[in-house]
This record gives structure tokens, sequence and C-alpha cells, in this order.
């Protein structure tokens, strides 16, 4: 084929379907681990290029070079990878996660794992009337961290115990939402900054579920607003991306209350459209890093009586541009 081909075909966006990897069982580098990476089909029949499973991999041996190299390819062209089947300890997902940065603390202490506060528990579940970790995570669409000067670049979940019914997480890709947005507003967004707060939607969380803590007057302090462009730019693949959501921005600066309001309301119900999202359905042991600056994600809830835990890394990101 053409030396153009090549070079087309080369650019990790181009071909953007998820390409069946070759599995490297053929000249596998010493050290590293044959895995192949390959699209997760979906039920609905509808393909977006969120969702690649990482199938052979054992996280808790060591990654040779290029494995991490083709891991962190598989992150900048799919933005959602599933790890099947980890069977790690919770110093074994930190010791995972920290290879991609620095890890970020959850303001909301009570929820960390004892001896790892690296570790958010996400869980519905109740014992001895105390809930185990944070139970309505993901209850609005967002994108972890948003709230602070430095978001979330990643966020790593892994799935203690599931639920037999329920408990799906939905991600919305955010570089095909603002890919897809009319020529004319894409222009309206131009420069334009945005509030995020974690305190947009705490009360009405708080009053849904019980067992959210009040906050104190030091995490309120902790979770000072923070200000972000509306269409935030990847300095590493110059890839637009909306950066906007329900759960923490509160208004767009410098517009009149109802044009931002409106205009947020707008670009909340484009972003999160099906043929953006792949619902991830879980699976034993499943960990599943998504990253923060090009998806949001939203969890589906579990009915009443189903239990469900897993344990949440989050990798800070630069400040978004
Ligand atoms: C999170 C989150 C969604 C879910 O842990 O950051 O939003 O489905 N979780 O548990
Ligand atoms: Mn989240």
């Amino acid at each position: 084929m053409s030396a153009l081909f090549d070079v087309l075909t080369a650019h990790p966006f181009f071909f953007r379907r998820p390409v069946p990897d070759s599995s490297h069982q053929a000249g596998v580098a010493a050290g590293a681990q044959g895995f192949s990476v390959r699209p997760i089909p979906q039920p609905s029949g509808t393909q977006t290029r969120l969702g690649v499973e990482v199938v052979g991999l054992d996280l808790s041996r060591p990654l040779g070079p290029d494995d991490f190299a083709r891991l962190q390819q598989a992150h900048l062209d799919h933005s959602v990878v599933v790890y099947r089947n980890q069977r790690i300890t919770p110093a074994e997902q930190i010791a995972f996660s920290r290879r991609f940065g620095p890890l970020q603390r959850h303001v909301l202490r009570n929820f960390q794992l004892a001896d790892h506060d690296e570790i958010l528990i996400v869980s519905n579940i109740i014992e001895n009337g105390q809930p185990v970790g944070l139970g309505d995570a993901g209850a609005y669409w967002h994108s972890d961290l948003s709230y602070k000067p430095q978001p979330a670049m990643g966020s790593l979940l892994h799935a203690q115990e599931l639920p037999d019914v329920g408990g799906d997480t939905l991600f919305a890709d955010q570089v095909a939402a603002y890919e897809a947005l009319p020529y004319t507003l894409k222009q309206q967004l131009v420069g334009l900054l945005a509030e995020h707060s974690y305190l947009l939607k705490y009360e009405a969380l708080r009053e849904r579920n019980a067992f959210r803590p009040a906050l104190s007057a030091a995490q309120v302090a902790e979770v000072k607003p923070a200000v972000h462009p509306v269409v935030r730019t990847d300095p590493q693949t110059g890839r637009k991306s909306l950066f906007v959501s329900e759960h923490f921005t509160t208004r767009i600066l410098g517009l009149p209350e109802g044009r931002s309001a409106a205009l947020l309301a707008e670009l909340f119900a484009h972003s999160t459209q099906p043929q953006f999202v792949y619902r991830h359905h879980w699976r034993d042991r499943d960990l599943v890093f998504w990253d923060n600056r090009a998806v949001l994600h939203l969890a589906t809830g579990v009915p009443a009586g189903q239990r469900r835990k897993l344990y949440r890394t989050t990798i800070e990101g630069d400040v978004p541009v």
C-alpha cells in the first residue's frame, strides 16, 4: 500500500473503530506479557471508540516497557479501557494507577479504605447501620474532580462485589460530542469559561441519601469552585472535548444567568446522547480505567437489596486548557 496510507493509518485517530489488536504472541519482548486489546461489542449494536478490553494481562505481575506503552496508547485511543479478570490487591491497584501520575484523595475521608487512603470505596452496602462506601457516586453525569483546579486525568474502578442485576456504568465520549456540535455553536464556545462546584448537587444528594455526610467547614474550604474552559484541548493529542457536566458545572462566566443556564442545558443534553455512549456491564474483577478529560460518566444504579462494591483510585491531571 502507499506511503500515504501508512501515514494515515499510523495516526491514532484515523481508524477510530477499535481494531482487533494482534495478541503479540510472536516475538514477545523479554518481560512482556502477551495480552490483547480488543473492542467490546455493544448489545445495542451501536459502537463508539470507547470501550476496549485488555485480556490476558495480569497486573499483579511486572509489566515490560512495551506493555506499558501499548496500554498508554489504548488509553489515548479509546478513553475507556477494561482490564478483565484482575486479581489485584489495593496496593497493586495503587501501584498501577501511580504509573500514570500522582494520585488524588477524595474529600469524603470517611469512605477511604483503611490503610490505603488513595482508595475511595464506592458501595451501596450498609453494615451495622453504617455505609461501607459512597453509595451514590455517579448519580449525575460528571467528570471526576472537575471542581478542582487540577481535575482528575483518569479514574480506575476495581470491582469487588457486583449485583446480580443492574449496576452498569455509562460513559459518554466528549470528543465525539464536541465534534458533532454545529459549527455556529462551536464558534460560540470559543474562549468560554465555566465554573465547577462540588457543592452544586450536594444537598440534593443528601436529601435522597441519608448516609451522605454533612460537610465540615474544612471540607467545604477544600472544594472551592474552580474555573475551566468549556472546551478543553488535550495538549498531547490536540483533541478538543466538551468539559461541562450537570453534576458540577454551575454557570458560564460572562453570560447573563438565563443565557448561561440555557446554554449549559443544551450542552448537557447534547453531550450524553446515546450515539456517544458506551454502556459498561461489569464482570467479576473488572478494572475499568477511564479518561476524565475525554468522557463523562454516570452510574445507572442498582435495585434495592442488591450489593455492589468497587475500589476507586484517581489520577491527578493538568490544569485544563
Ligand atoms: C465513580 C463513579 C460510577 C459507578 O466512582 O467515580 O462515578 O457506576 N462511579 O459506580
Ligand atoms: Mn465518578
